[in-house]
């Protein structure tokens, strides 16, 4: 189709729906709709009073905090969220304590040239993450280039920054090499440029204790910036965010949303369609039916590995080899349940609210509205996450009783008490309300204690539901139309706790047990009908090796979907949309590859390997045997316990090895398997690197190899890089410290080092 008629076929497809949603999409600029009595708090000044014209540039956020009364903009970079989460947090801070009105910003929206123009009584925070090499977010990386630029010039000419008071709180996790990297970059550009930190550098640690880092920084940082900017404490208090309103009178049912992740997504499931229209990303999901699902791991009950493929054919998706998939999982029954108990809402579950935004610059309304209470809870809030420090300290003031206010601020504000009755056991947040009640945590929840929270703070509160990612396990050249996944099921026991008679409990990843979930309710459809009770997937029985899957406790979900949307036919379907990487592989099939990925780290290359065959199958056609004559060799590095019990995808390695006419080596240690070193140790990929130094080093060095590694990357992936280095600075005649790690560097530099890693 010529460019111009799909633009035609595009405005005739989204006209409509923008006129059908004119008044329940906020966020997209619909018209705001009046506040109704019974909603909690007053009606602030915020964006839109005043108002910022269209004849303004939306790319001046200069302008934009002048004309709206802002004395603070807050950047966020962020990937999956938490940044902006961290963003949002610190303006209400500012708004709560100093009565200070902020914007908060996507850094991708806005040009920093006029940063010079912000005058010295306002101030900019920034919130940031680090990815990769220590690299910015995607969204942040406008930002970061204009600043780094060497003759970076500012709007009225000159090249400093004198005036500018900022703030800056960093987001990363030690267990990469570039902690906390991004934050520490933006800091010293600013302090060279002449500007002005208020307070430390915040740096956040998410494999410890981001929270406690978060905390324990801001109090003093606040300090800073209320003698800084000249402002006092004690402003609006708890001021409102958003106005609830309960619209089940005056909303047409179908307008209303029951889960569904975008307009297009309403539109579709009230009209019993399968699919969205249009195309599909991380703001329009698309819901891909369930095609074969397996479990991977031989078990014997204790752990799960999912494979399950998602049918993309005929959507106009496309992925690549290396490319990330984002599922979309909802909360479990019982914490949606739980969530609706103890706010009094089980009766209403299926009453729709509206929500608009006080203060838009501040708070986005952060889902579709309108939308029923249940489904907020179900769909798009993270309830299922541990309660955080600052959440629980904020939700004293709406306790029940004295007892459970006395409790609930004990554990808000003590570090101590929150880690024993809170982080120790992993409460969700509605857990920690029922355990300071001292109701029972165990379903049904029908005694439980109702604690009078308006919704609007729940909103306020509550982090959004995130997607989950997932490195793709296929290549799109032997498998278009589906997109594979290897999740590894998370499970695992949490410390003990007093309220738990000193016992510690079972705690389950909210995606991965989702993904079971699906995986079982389709084997239920297909071959082994019977396990599936309305949409929810509970225990089955379970055919041939599943069988022994062990199911207690497993949490249930409606993973039918809002309005059974994602069951069509007896097939399950899931939202996913295609993250672009730059995990990939060379071109040429001539230079040589060394992939590292023990456990589910062996998902992307098995999506790499198969991309090889692909590659094979054609140049075999055109120049039969003889065609792989000069390509390099595929090694393939792969871990796991035991060869018997959780070695993914072993029967197709050898058909892979066949068809790539002995390029592909793999090369396997089994952790817990009979081999040991001599000292009785485990033996890891890194020791058979270490064992194939000399083979494996001037590939590197003269043969332009590249090198990827994948997985775990708190233990495993600094293990490896630490071996290679040494590897690699031995056969430069130096030492790992100095020769190795300058190799290292310069592989990744040139991109010939890569990893796809976390933790
Ligand atoms: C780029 C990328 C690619 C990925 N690819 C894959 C893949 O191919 N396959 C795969 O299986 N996963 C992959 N993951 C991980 C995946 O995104 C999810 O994080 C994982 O599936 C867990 O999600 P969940 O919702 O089940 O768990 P959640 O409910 O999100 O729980 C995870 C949380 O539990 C914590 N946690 C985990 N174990 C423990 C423990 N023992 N004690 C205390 N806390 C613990 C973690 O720190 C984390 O905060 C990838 C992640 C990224 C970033
Ligand atoms: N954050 C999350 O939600 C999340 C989700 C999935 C996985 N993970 C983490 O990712 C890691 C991999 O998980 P997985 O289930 O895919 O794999 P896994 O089965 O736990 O591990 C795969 C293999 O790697 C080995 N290994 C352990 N430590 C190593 C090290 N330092 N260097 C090299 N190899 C090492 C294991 O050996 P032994 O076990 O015998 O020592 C095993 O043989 C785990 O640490 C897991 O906790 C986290
Ligand atoms: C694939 C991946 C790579 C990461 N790389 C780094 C890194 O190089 N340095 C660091 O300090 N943190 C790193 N992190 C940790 C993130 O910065 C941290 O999880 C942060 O809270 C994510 O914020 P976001 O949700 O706003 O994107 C990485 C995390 C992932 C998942």
């Amino acid at each position: 189709m010529a460019s111009v008629d799909l633009l035609i076929v595009a405005v005739a497809i989204l006209l409509p729906l923008l006129w059908w949603f004119r008044e329940s999409l906020p966020f997209i600029g619909g018209k705001p709709r009046q506040s109704v009595a019974g909603a909690s708090g007053a009606k602030a000044g915020g964006a839109g009073a005043g108002g910022f014209d269209d004849d303004d540039d939306p790319r001046d956020f200069v302008g934009k905090m002048e004309k709206l009364g802002k004395r603070a903009a807050v950047f966020y970079g962020t990937q999956t969220g938490t940044a902006e989460e961290y963003a949002i947090r610190l303006a209400k801070e500012a708004k709560s304590r100093f009565g200070i009105s902020s914007l908060v910003c996507d850094p991708e929206e806005y040009d920093f040239n006029k940063l010079d123009q912000i005058p010295s009584d306002k101030a900019v925070i920034f919130v940031l993450a680090t990815y990769g090499e220590g690299d910015p977010t995607d969204n942040a990386q406008p930002l970061f280039e204009f600043i780094l630029e060497e003759n970076v010039e500012f709007s009225q000419g000159g090249n400093t920054l004198e005036n500018l008071n900022y703030v800056i709180f960093g987001l990363g996790n030690r267990t990469y090499e570039h902690f906390n990297e991004t934050a520490r970059q933006l800091d010293r550009r600013l302090a060279a440029l002449g500007a002005h930190r208020i307070g430390e550098r915040g740096e956040g640690d998410d494999d410890k204790a981001l929270e406690e880092d978060y905390l324990s920084w801001k109090d003093g940082m606040w300090e800073e910036f209320s003698k800084r900017l000249e402002v006092e404490e004690g402003g609006a208090g708890d001021v409102a965010d958003f106005v609830v309103t309960e619209v089940a009178e005056t909303v047409a049912p179908e307008k209303v949303f029951h889960g569904e992740l975008s307009a297009r997504a309403l539109v579709a499931s009230a009209n019993k369609s399968t699919t969205p229209a249009g195309s599909y990303d991380a703001k329009n999901p698309y819901p891909a039916p369930v095609g074969t699902s397996r479990e991977l791991f031989a078990v014997s009950g204790e752990r799960n590995c999912v494979h399950i493929e998602f049918d993309i054919s005929g959507t106009g998706i496309s992925y690549m080899h290396g490319d990330h998939v984002g599922v979309w999982p909802s909360n479990p029954d019982a914490e949606v349940e739980r969530a609706l108990a103890v706010l009094g809402l089980s009766e209403k579950r299926h009453t729709p609210i509206a929500v608009e935004s006080l203060d838009p610059a501040l708070a986005k309304v952060p889902f579709p509205t309108p939308a029923t209470y249940e489904s907020v809870f179900r769909h798009y809030l993270d309830i299922s996450s541990l309660a955080s420090r600052q959440t629980i300290a904020f939700l004293a003031r709406y306790a029940p009783n004295e007892q459970a206010k006395e409790t609930l601020t004990t554990w808000g504000t003590d570090r101590e008490a929150y880690h024993e009755y809170v982080d120790g056991p992993k409460l969700k947040i509605a857990e920690v309300l029922q355990s300071a009640a001292r109701d029972s945590l165990t379903p049904p929840f029908t005694n439980a204690t109702v604690w009078p929270i308006p919704f609007d703070r729940i909103i306020g509160t509550l982090p959004r539901l995130q997607p989950r990612y997932y490195s793709i396990s296929s290549s799109s050249k032997l498998n278009p139309s589906s997109v594979h996944v290897t999740a590894v099921v998370l499970k695992y026991e949490s410390g003990p706790s007093k309220d738990h008679a000193d016992q510690p409990r079972w705690v389950y990843g909210l995606s991965t047990n989702f993904i079971l979930n699906v995986k079982l309710a389709s084997d239920a459809n297909g071959a082994n009908k019977g396990a599936l009770t309305n949409g929810h997937a509970h225990t089955g029985g379970l055919a041939g090796n599943e069988a022994s899957i062990r199911l207690d406790g497993l949490p249930s979900y409606k993973i039918s979907g809002p309005r059974d949307f994602h069951l069509h036919d007896n097939i399950y379907r899931v939202p996913i949309h295609i993250r672009r990487s730059t995990f990939r592989l060379p071109t040429s099939p001539k230079v040589p590859i060394i992939m590292i990925g023990p456990g589910t780290g062996v998902a992307p290359f098995r999506g790499f390997v198969q991309e090889r065959v692909a590659l094979a199958r054609k140049a075999k056609e055109k120049g039969g045997e003889e065609a792989l004559k000069d390509w390099a060799p595929i090694y393939l590095f792969y871990g796991c316990r035991r060869e018997d019990e959780d070695y993914l995808y072993a029967e197709e390695w050898p058909e892979y090895a066949k068809e790539l006419g002995g390029k592909f080596q793999m090369i396997t240690a089994f952790s817990r398997g009979p081999n040991r070193k001599p000292d009785g140790s485990k033996i890891y990929v890194q020791d058979l690197i270490w064992d194939k130094r000399d083979e494996l080093a001037p590939l590197i060095l003269e043969k332009r190899a590249y090198i990827y590694i994948c997985g775990d990357a708190k233990n495993m992936a600094r293990a490896v890089e630490d071996r290679l280095s040494r590897m690699l600075g031995e056969a430069k005649g130096g030492t790992a410290e100095i020769q190795g790690a300058k190799e290292l560097k310069l592989l990744k530099e040139r991109n010939r080092f890569m990893t796809d890693v976390w933790s």
